[in-house]
């Protein structure tokens, strides 16, 4: 049992230490709570690129940053919150422009409930 679990823990500690120290390039830093599983995985597939650290584009930053989002004030939350719900509904997110030269970047009707909903229900709970 000893030697079993000195192989086992140094393992399980070296698998730890290099899903921390990996370079999170495309995935979202934040999980949980805040972002559920099917949300997360839009966010990452249509929405990351430009919303995140690796961003190229500083309109995108200082709009949106999917990682700092549930740091902010509670009133900050609740604009972006607010804007987000907006750009689903009109669908103007992904920008025409990138879906131009990644049509896969569109949104589907389906993703668009569950971004929606999401965010509702997150403004609806920092509200009360
Ligand atoms: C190709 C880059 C790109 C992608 C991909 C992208 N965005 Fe954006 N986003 C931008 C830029 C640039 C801005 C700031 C300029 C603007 O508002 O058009 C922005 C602004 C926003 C805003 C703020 C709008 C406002 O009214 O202030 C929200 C909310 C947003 N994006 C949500 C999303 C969501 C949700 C997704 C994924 C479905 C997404 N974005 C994908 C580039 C992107």
């Amino acid at each position: 049992m000893k030697a079993l679990f000195s192989i086992i823990f140094p393992v399980a500690i070296s698998g730890f230490l290099l899903l921390q120290g990996s370079p999170s390039g495309r995935t979202l830093q934040q999980s949980g709570s805040v972002y559920p599983a099917e949300v997360k995985k839009v966010i990452e597939s249509k929405c990351y690129g430009c919303h995140s650290i690796n961003g190229k584009s500083q309109d995108a930053k200082d709009a949106l940053m999917w990682d700092s989002l549930p740091g902010l004030q509670k009133g900050k939350i609740i604009a972006t919150l607010d804007d987000m719900i907006e750009v689903l509904e009109e669908g103007t997110m992904p920008p025409a422009g990138i879906l131009k030269k990644n049509p896969e970047m569109k949104l589907l009707s389906e993703e668009i409930k569950i971004m929606k909903s999401w965010a509702k229900t997150w403004a609806d709970s920092l509200l009360k």
